[in-house]
């Protein structure tokens, strides 16, 4: 049976604009395979602390150190996402790029010797690539003709989660949260546009259809 694992990163909740877009992300993967089932994983509550000193020295060195409370909790979220068949993440965009509760869960994953390796070629990926889909929101443009601010959110997550061996991600947005509420309704009109045009999309029919985005396509509205 599919398992989706959505991770939650907004500080204020359900009732936000990635939470929302994840949800209809979520709704139409769950549309496609009506047996999935959601596992979810909020952390915009800040419940994921920094890594401990421990998981620092372990990281950095040739040797497991194999204990303390952010190693076993690193288990567990990398347990949580090896079982996943796919992986969404609601996120707003903070100062340009991902909130640091999104970046302590990183931490937590992207790790030496359990989803990486370190070779003399570079970091090589030990997870199974599926696909990921990434739901930001933000409240200025960082895409596209009207954007007025640098984007280190997509590149970095797309350079991050390539480290571990998951590159197939597709990104969809609402940016523009902070303009007038009829801006708002006209880019979540087109942001909902993307996301049936996507899941549509002759590509994705069939029983072993999966994203083919090789390298993830610029966001989505
Ligand atoms: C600490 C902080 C930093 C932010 N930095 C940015 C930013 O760099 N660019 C931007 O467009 N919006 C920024 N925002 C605005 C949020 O991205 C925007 O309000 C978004 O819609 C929030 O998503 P949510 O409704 O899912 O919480 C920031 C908000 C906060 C709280």
């Amino acid at each position: 049976m599919k398992k989706i694992l959505r991770v939650s990163c907004s500080p204020r909740g359900q009732d936000t604009e990635s939470h929302r877009l994840s949800q209809k992300i979520v709704g139409l993967l769950q549309q496609e395979d009506p047996t999935a089932i959601l596992v979810e994983r909020v952390i915009g509550d800040g419940s994921i602390p920094h890594v401990d000193a421990d998981y620092a020295t372990s990281q950095g060195s040739s040797v497991d150190i194999l204990h303390g409370a952010s190693i076993a909790l690193s288990d567990k979220l990398i347990q949580e996402l090896e079982s996943a068949d796919v992986l969404v993440i609601g996120t707003p965009m903070h100062n340009f790029t991902v909130p640091s509760m999104l970046k302590a869960w990183i931490d937590h994953v992207v790790r030496a010797r359990r989803t990486f390796n370190v070779t003399p070629a570079g970091k090589v990926g030990l997870l199974r690539d599926r696909p990921v889909f990434v739901a930001i929101a933000s409240g200025g443009r960082f895409s596209g003709e009207r954007a007025r601010q640098p984007d280190f959110l997509t590149p970095y997550l797309k350079a991050v989660l390539g480290i571990t061996g998951l590159h197939d991600l597709t990104f969809f947005s609402v940016q523009g949260t902070g303009s007038a509420p009829e801006a708002v309704a006209e880019t979540r009109i087109q942001t909902d546009q993307a996301l049936q045009d996507y899941f549509s999309s002759p590509a994705r029919s069939g029983p072993d259809a999966s994203p083919t985005a090789a390298t993830a396509p610029a966001p989505r509205a």
